[in-house]
């Protein structure tokens, strides 16, 4: 993508990391139109995205990506110049109570994505435009789960697990076939676990915030030895720039924050500058802590290895993991009726009045 290019459709911009991305595309690039498309479901929510909604080179479109006829319009309508597709059903536990939503939302409309960008794409190159970019948001949960040693690549084999990670495979491996059978410009990048600001309470690093704030039970999966590697937002919103904007089509980049914690021991570190923020005497959020059954079909550790897109690209982590949790411990204190409204469900009878669906 060069300047030139215009108009960008970010799909799930109303979620965590999907904000992230539009807060900076809307940012830093003003000669942009981004369009950011989202359901808002019980995890989209427009008010993390409050200091930009009135700027002008920003448009919300409420819709559904499983509905190819209101996709194939807005296509139309807009004659994207570029793709970044962040939309999906992103819980596993969730994904285990009800996976054919995933299908639905992940495998469905990624392919009805596919089918617009194709058609507008075959459009554009008739009328000698050759840029078009449909860049896909996966996971790195994708490539299953590894022993003690060993990192995932862009070449490790695909192994999900969870009906999640099946879904977000099933994806990529669609974008992949359009890329081969269709010559669509796609790219893919698998990230690991994101923490910090915006990130819906339900996911581990937000849940133990708000309980051990609200002095409740933090459930520990198991004996918390389960291993994830955590990546600062940001961080990843500024790969998923990088990407967009210089990835090679057809390539596909893992990103990581080469920072893995054993989930017991990440939640004794949150309980310890929680303690601290809180004044609290030492010990009295890990007093909370309580393993409970674990998760079905757990996957013990996940870690990746970003070298690719570090060497090829120049990008790398700004953060420590402590620095970074602390900023997102005093994110969440500082923005208690953002979590309280997200926890009622306050904002979604808001939105569902404000914004009729297209
Ligand atoms: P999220 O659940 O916070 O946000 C998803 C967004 O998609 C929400 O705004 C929701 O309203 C929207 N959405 C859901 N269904 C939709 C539909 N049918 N049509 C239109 N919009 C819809 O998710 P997230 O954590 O921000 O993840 C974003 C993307 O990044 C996902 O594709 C996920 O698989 C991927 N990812 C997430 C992580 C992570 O740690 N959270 C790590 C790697 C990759
Ligand atoms: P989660 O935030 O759901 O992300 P993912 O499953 O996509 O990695 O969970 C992170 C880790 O924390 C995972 O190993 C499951 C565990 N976990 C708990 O121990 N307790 C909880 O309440 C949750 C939500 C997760």
């Amino acid at each position: 993508m060069n300047k030139a290019q215009k108009k960008v459709l970010v799909t799930g911009g109303a979620g965590f990391i999907g904000s992230h991305v539009v807060r900076r595309m809307v940012n830093k690039y003003p000669e942009y139109q981004i369009i950011n498309l989202d359901k808002l479901t019980y995890a989209g929510n427009l008010s993390n995205l409050k200091d930009i909604e009135n700027k002008a080179n920003y448009t919300f479109v409420r819709g559904d990506i499983t509905d190819a006829i209101f996709i194939d319009k807005l296509f139309e309508e807009y004659l994207f110049d570029g793709v970044i597709h962040l939309a999906a059903e992103s819980h596993v536990d969730r994904s285990i109570s009800n996976p054919l939503e995933f299908v639905q939302t992940n495998v469905l409309g990624t392919v009805n994505l596919l089918n617009a960008a194709r058609k507008l794409w075959k459009f554009q190159s008739e009328q000698g435009k050759t840029n078009f970019r449909f860049y896909h948001i996966s996971t790195d949960e994708v490539y299953g789960s590894l022993g003690a040693e060993g990192l995932f690549t862009e070449d490790t084999p695909y192994d999900p697990h969870s009906p999640y990670s099946a879904s977000k495979a099933s994806s990529d491996h669609f974008v992949r076939a359009y890329y081969d059978t269709y010559k669509l410009p796609t790219i893919i990048s698998n990230c690991s676990n994101n923490y910090g600001s915006y990130h819906f309470p339900e996911k581990l690093i937000p849940l133990a915030i708000n309980n051990i704030k609200n002095m409740k039970p933090i459930p520990v999966y198991g004996k918390g030895e389960n291993v994830r590697d955590w990546l600062f937002v940001e961080d990843h919103a500024a790969a998923i720039d990088l990407i967009f904007h210089q990835g090679k089509i057809g390539d596909t980049y893992n990103i990581g924050g080469n920072n893995e914690w054993k989930n017991i021991e990440l939640i004794h570190l949150l309980c310890k500058i929680m303690d601290n923020k809180l004044h609290r005497t030492e010990g009295t959020s890990a007093s909370l802590i309580t393993f409970v059954k674990d998760r079905a079909g757990h996957d013990l550790r996940y870690a990746i290895d970003s070298s690719k897109l570090q060497k090829e690209l120049n990008w790398k982590p700004s953060l420590q993991f402590e620095e970074g949790l602390e900023k997102t411990v005093t994110w969440y204190l500082d923005n208690e009726e953002w979590l309280n409204n997200v926890t009622s469900g306050a904002y979604m009878e808001y939105y569902n009045e404000q914004y009729v669906r297209r």
